[in-house]
């Protein structure tokens, strides 16, 4: 088999209508459905020249893994790094052993060696994949991917663009600038210089003419927190991190920290070679341009909702978790090494595991039980907290108005606390932890256990 044919290109990256979105498999393995070779590659994002980075399948964008609601999906990864790797699947309520995480619930992919994952999605909607190891770095470098679960029942969207955000930390000529520093590190996370989306600069997607849409957008960045507009008034959220809300709304602007999710429903104007541009703050990230007959589509089709089952909040425990730094630690030490202890959950900080030394859990939650979590930023930069293996419900703010919304990532503002609540409703060890990468590698992270 030669390349060409080992590595199936089947659609550009905007399609439209019933066609797949952005497809890259390798020709997987019979029995399974995606074949992820995790590798080293060099690809084209910046103007100059080429980037030595970590791919998925020789190319970025990842594969869109492409996956139906309530049926199994086995998806074989093939590392093939210096390095031990595992992949997690973000958003996905699924069983443990599937989950991803170096130790707590796999032994991780030694080099050269192949891990099976298998699992049937329960909800649908907008989720992704990465590695959880060396985060900084795997992440940083290019692993990254969609995974896009579809409905059981089809909606009826006209067509389905999958966008992944990510600033590279490259320069023009290609090559990596730092994808930390330690000054950053204890701040706000070091961004990248160059902001893509699927890998290129502003690009446009081609939709067609009075079509219902749907644009779903990841953030697959280490770091950045994007704040999505547009001018447009007529683009409506209808899906929150990967799960359909109750009331679709207008898009105002709308903070996605990374890991999050947003799905946008709009109707494409009428005509032929009209445009809806999507911004972060006051820049472009790309651009939808109308293309055929005017479809003359009048209405948004509705998302069903995912299941997930209502805590009781009349008999949920109530637990809860400080965010903030350890004053008392100098976050860089006199040889110039870097404290990893820094960041801290209720005043412990992360301190890395391995098969014999794994710590103490935040907290042990009863199988079946309701509980409320209160989660406290004392600190004045954003943290997207996110919790493996659970969907919670977002109940309330001291920062904000919420209207209750389903979701694994919430993102808390300066001295932001808010309160979210969930079943205990999966048996494990679930990592938790703030999705800025560089916190949770400086101490920013734990594990829950339900048991
Ligand atoms: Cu995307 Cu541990 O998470
Ligand atoms: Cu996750
Ligand atoms: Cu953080």
């Amino acid at each position: 088999m030669d390349r060409r044919q080992f590595l199936k290109i089947s659609s550009a990256l905007a399609v439209i209508g019933s066609l797949p979105t952005i497809t890259l498999a390798a020709s997987p393995s019979p029995g399974f459905d995606y074949e992820l070779i995790v590798a080293p590659a060099n690809v084209r994002i910046a103007a100059d020249g080429d980037t030595p980075a970590w791919c998925f399948n020789g190319h970025f964008p990842a594969p869109v893994i492409r996956a139906k609601q309530h049926q199994p999906v086995r998806i074989r990864v093939v590392n093939q790094l210096d390095e031990p790797t595992t992949i997690h699947w973000h958003g996905l309520r699924i069983p443990i052993e599937m989950d991803g995480v170096p130790f707590l619930s796999q032994p991780p992919i030694m080099p050269g060696e192949t891990f099976d994952y298998e699992f049937t999605p329960p909800d649908a909607g907008t989720f992704w994949y990465h590695p959880h190891m060396n985060s900084v770095e795997q992440l940083g470098k290019g692993l990254v991917g969609a995974f896009i679960v579809d409905e059981a029942e089809n909606p009826g969207f006209d067509a389905d663009v999958v966008m992944g955000l990510k600033n590279w930390h490259i320069r023009d000529d290609g090559s990596f600038t730092a994808l930390t520093t330690p000054r950053n590190a204890f701040r706000m996370g070091t961004p990248g210089r160059l902001m893509t989306v699927n890998g290129k600069t502003a690009p446009t997607y081609y939709i067609p003419a009075g079509g219902a849409i749907r644009a779903r957008l990841a953030n697959i960045d280490n770091t950045l927190t994007y704040d999505i507009n547009s001018p447009q008034t007529d683009l409506t959220i209808v899906a929150i991190d990967g799960n359909p809300i109750a009331k679709p709304r207008p898009l105002d602007h709308h903070l996605m920290g990374p890991g999050m999710r947003l799905d946008l429903g709009f109707i494409a104007p009428n005509n032929a070679g009209e445009t809806v541009t999507l911004y972060h703050k006051n820049k472009v990230l790309m651009t939808f341009q109308t293309i055929g007959e005017d479809k003359q589509r009048r209405e948004l089709p509705r998302l069903p909702l995912n299941p997930i089952q209502a805590p009781d909040l009349d008999t949920a425990e109530v637990i809860r978790f400080a965010f903030e730094w350890d004053a008392s630690i100098n976050p860089i030490e006199k040889d110039g090494k870097v404290n990893y202890r820094f960041w801290t959950i209720n005043r412990t900080p992360w301190d890395g595991m391995s098969a014999d030394n794994i710590p103490a859990p935040l907290a042990t939650l009863e199988l079946g039980k309701s509980y409320i979590f209160e989660l406290s930023n004392l600190t004045q930069y954003h943290h997207p907290i996110h919790l493996h293996g659970h969907t919670f419900t977002v109940l309330q703010s001291n920062k904000q108005t919420i209207e209750p919304f389903h979701t694994d990532t919430v993102l808390l503002g300066q001295n932001e606390v808010a309160r979210i609540a969930f079943v205990a409703d999966n048996p494990g060890r679930w990592m938790y932890h703030c999705h800025v990468i560089e916190h949770l590698k400086t101490g920013l992270m734990g594990y829950i256990e339900v048991v």
